[in-house]
């Protein structure tokens, strides 16, 4: 792929991701997420959250899909430097029908899933669960329920844009790879987005179509770090993409 952007900053282009580019990937993720007020506080307690392993163990699986058929992973590179400045792991659902199966699965009931995540006594692992099955609702119900015909689409499994290269048009860069291929097969793309994501994403025409508003003062088990009183709130954001119509 030979995507590029040239500006006044420095220029970048994209190529695949290969398996030595993990580490660098990892830990420009981790420094991404550094910021990110969620992530803070799942990082936090006796068992805290790492964003670095958790990308060296994904990352791997990510680049080993098919293509075509499950996903894909690019990074954006400092043409001058060589250095990987961002990237994106898309992924494929529906591209691959489903066998069908003589058992039709029993309805998942989610305000149950919902219910035993808000019992969880641990305030850490409550905040993981119910952001869990809140997304766990959407995509069942409203991103890509079974049989809907929205259940064939792409979406976003991770992105990120080490933060000295962040405001130079890096992540938009990235998203236009996903969304290049989602005008060319006609199917929509969404994305569980973090804040970050939210001022990303609907600057390239994608749509807010619901939001999930945790109060994260009910489960940080320590005040920020920044001397502030608060965590505040922390609004997920749920955006698609609408391919364009063909010509
Ligand atoms: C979300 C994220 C990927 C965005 O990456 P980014 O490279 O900073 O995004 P862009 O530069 O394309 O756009 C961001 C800003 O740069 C501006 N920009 C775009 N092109 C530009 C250019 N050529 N020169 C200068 N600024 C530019 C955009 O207008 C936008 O402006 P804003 O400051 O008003 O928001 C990045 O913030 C990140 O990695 N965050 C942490 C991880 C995360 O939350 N990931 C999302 C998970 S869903």
């Amino acid at each position: 792929m030979t995507t590029s952007i040239n500006s006044a900053s420095p220029s970048y282009h994209i190529r695949a991701a290969e398996l030595p580019d993990v580490p660098a990937m990892a830990a420009l993720s981790a420094d991404g997420f550094t910021t990110d007020r969620n992530t803070m506080v799942k990082a936090m307690g006796p068992d805290p959250y790492d964003h670095k392993a958790t990308m060296e163990m994904l990352l791997p699986s990510w680049m080993a899909l098919d293509p075509a058929t499950r996903g894909w992973t690019v990074v954006a590179v400092e043409t001058a430097t060589g250095e990987v400045a961002g990237w994106v792991s898309w992924g494929r659902a529906g591209y691959v029908p489903r066998a069908p199966s003589a058992e039709p699965a029993p309805p998942f009931d989610h305000d149950e899933h919902e219910r035993k995540a808000q019992a969880d006594p641990d305030p850490l692992a409550r905040l993981n669960r119910l952001s869990g099955a809140n997304f766990k609702r959407w995509m069942d119900t409203k991103l890509m329920p079974p049989a809907s015909g929205k259940e064939r689409c792409l979406y976003v499994s991770s992105i990120s844009v080490a933060p000295k290269h962040q405001g130079r048009g890096v992540g938009q860069l990235l998203a236009q790879t996903g969304m290049a291929e989602a005008d060319k097969d006609g199917v929509e793309i969404w994305v569980h987005g973090s804040e970050a994501a939210g001022k990303l994403f609907p600057k390239l025409g994608w749509k807010v179509i619901g939001t999930y508003d945790l109060d994260l003062d009910e489960y940080a088990i320590a005040p920020p770090p920044n001397g502030d009183a608060k965590w505040g709130h922390y609004v997920f954001q749920y955006m698609l993409y609408t391919p364009k119509p063909k010509a």
